[in-house]
């Protein structure tokens, strides 16, 4: 995919696709980076199938850019540019690059069947980047800058710049940046608070001497990309629109590197719920807000606090008596949002025995999963065996049984789990486990203090390798007495985490799943990084469990 500039000067205006407005006018564009800024959250590790489905549901939600990953970073984050290059045809596709080339020629590759490809190209502009991390003078941060956006353009129809730690740069040197990446190529010109830094009032001041000083010919977009570490996120990110900015670049829920990035919910919400102050539009359609939220925190297994703005549980429960009448007697009272508008339902729907595929289907919809035929049979028989366990299912059920048993599954790398039996007896309970792998079927048994710690130790004695525990959550799917328990755990070998879920009306089984489900994702991203993972002797004394049974 070669796009070569036709005129020379500045490129905006005629690099910019017809047809779709990207001058600084009354609509704030949506750019988001959960696949890529947000998988970098501590422990978080997406399958392709994953980001995908998420991929598919932020198009749906009408977000402006989807920033699909950083092809260069592996094999397994190419991978996953290429698909969601390929499969999303209505957002603008995105791929991040370093100023080198071979960042480059690797995003254009991932996005070479894009419908609007973007190539993100970004180069830290702080002295303290520049300093110590990059090792370069500011004539050769210039230099790189105009090497690499040129390169960029001539492989891809739009670019986006980045001058990564910008609230921390001198403006100046971000002006003179950002006129020679736009002399290179670049109509997108972002701002990013890389360390969450900025205070507001400043940040204002701050983005509106940047945006006058580039004085950009028209076409070109100014963006801001703010991070949390203060919880000023998405106050540094309405200072910034203020200031003249109109791409925001945030993710669901937050999701982030330490204290996340910008949540793009909060956002779009404060734009919509004060229009009256901001007088901008967006193209977000946010009755899907909240489905995507779920969708994310169920696959991510980041779980959205209860007072999370916007999309948390209680954001729109009311304890108090006082509260409580007032919004009987008129909403707004003690509303500012309605529920509706970002799609959180009122009554949880509940399926059971008798519902149809038809039905089931409809709901998988309504909760933002996209699955294909066979997904959804092997989902509706999962469904129909715990009706008859459970009578009915409720929408964290059915999310629970697809993150489990639909998308952990990766048939090069998966241990499935089959069953296990437990003997409890003299102050120790001893686990059998059994594990399929290519359809072969693998027994172990082992000893511990109680029955999880007994199941994990038998599990590792199988797969022979022997990743920490770093977390471990167990959980009602929904606030009814026979809810599923769904367990959520996080392992790490080598430098890798990986979450993993399970779910299932036994506890014991829900948190052999999960652990199963997270060591498959330990393989597969070793598998994309071309790592092999460490195996020990399962014979030798273990330090998770007393050897075999
Ligand atoms: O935080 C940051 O500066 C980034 C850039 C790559 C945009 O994520
Ligand atoms: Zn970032």
């Amino acid at each position: 995919m070669t796009h070569s500039r036709k005129k020379k000067g500045p490129a905006g205006a005629e690099g910019a696709p017809a047809g779709r407005e990207v001058a600084a006018g009354d609509r704030v564009h949506f750019f988001d980076t959960t696949l890529r800024d947000g998988e970098q959250a501590a422990g978080v590790n997406l399958n392709a199938e994953e980001k995908l489905q998420i991929a598919i549901q932020l198009a749906k939600m009408r977000v402006d850019v989807i920033e699909a990953g950083f092809p260069a970073a592996s094999p397994g984050d190419f991978n996953c540019v290429q698909l969601i290059a390929r499969e999303v045809r209505t957002a603008t596709v995105c791929g991040l690059a370093r100023t080198r080339e071979g960042d480059i020629r690797a995003a254009a590759q991932a996005l070479a069947k894009a419908e609007n490809p973007r190539i993100h190209v970004f180069l830290a502009t702080s002295p303290i980047h520049m300093e110590h991390k990059l090792r370069m003078s500011e004539s050769e941060v210039l230099d790189q800058v105009r090497a690499g956006v040129m390169l960029a353009r001539s492989l891809s129809p739009e670019v986006e710049f980045s001058a990564e730690d910008a609230s921390r740069s001198d403006p100046a040197f971000v002006i003179r940046v950002f006129k020679l990446a736009i002399e290179a190529g670049a109509t997108i010109l972002n701002i990013p608070d890389t360390v969450g830094y900025a205070l507001p009032e400043e940040f204002y001041g701050f983005c509106k001497g940047i945006i006058e000083g580039v004085a950009a010919p028209k076409g070109v977009i100014f963006s801001v990309h703010a991070h949390n570490d203060l919880g000023l996120a998405t106050a540094n990110s309405l200072a910034a629109v203020r200031a003249g900015v109109r791409q925001v670049e945030g993710t669901i829920n937050g999701m982030g590197e330490r204290g996340g990035n910008s949540a793009i919910e909060e956002v779009v919400m404060a734009l919509r719920t004060r229009s009256d102050f901001y007088g901008l539009s967006t193209n977000l359609d946010t009755t899907r807000l909240y489905p995507v939220s779920r969708l994310i925190a169920k696959i991510s297994g980041v779980m959205v606090p209860p007072n999370k703005p916007v999309v948390g549980a209680n954001a729109f429960a009311h304890e108090a008596g006082i509260h409580q009448h007032g919004v009987m007697a008129k909403r707004e009272t003690y509303e500012i949002m309605r529920a509706e508008d970002v799609g959180s339902t009122p009554a949880v729907m509940v399926l059971g025995k008798h519902s149809g595929r038809h039905a089931f289907r409809d709901r998988l919809e309504y909760l933002g999963y996209n699955l294909d035929d066979t997904q959804v049979s092997r989902a509706f028989e999962i469904f129909k065996k715990l009706c008859d366990e459970k009578k009915e299912a409720t929408d964290g059920d059915i999310e629970a049984i697809v993150s489990d048993q639909i998308f952990s599954v990766s048939p090069e790398f998966s241990y499935e789990f089959r069953e296990y039996s437990m003997q409890v007896g003299g102050g120790n309970t001893t686990c059998t486990v059994t594990l399929d792998r290519n359809g072969e079927a693998n027994t172990d048994a082992a000893t511990g203090n109680g029955p999880v710690e007994a199941a994990y130790a038998a599990i590792k004695r199988i797969i022979r390798i022997h990743p920490r525990l770093e977390n471990f959550k167990i959980f009602a799917t929904s606030e009814r007495s026979n809810a599923l328990g769904e367990a959520q755990v996080i392992l790490s070998l080598d430098g890798i985490r990986a979450q993993g879920s399970g779910a299932s009306t036994d506890i014991i089984k829900a948190s052999i799943r999960a652990y199963v489900n997270a060591v498959n994702r330990l393989y597969s991203t070793a598998a994309a990084r071309k790592l092999s993972l460490p195996s020990y002797d399962a014979n030798a004394p273990s330090p998770g469990g007393k050897g075999k049974a």
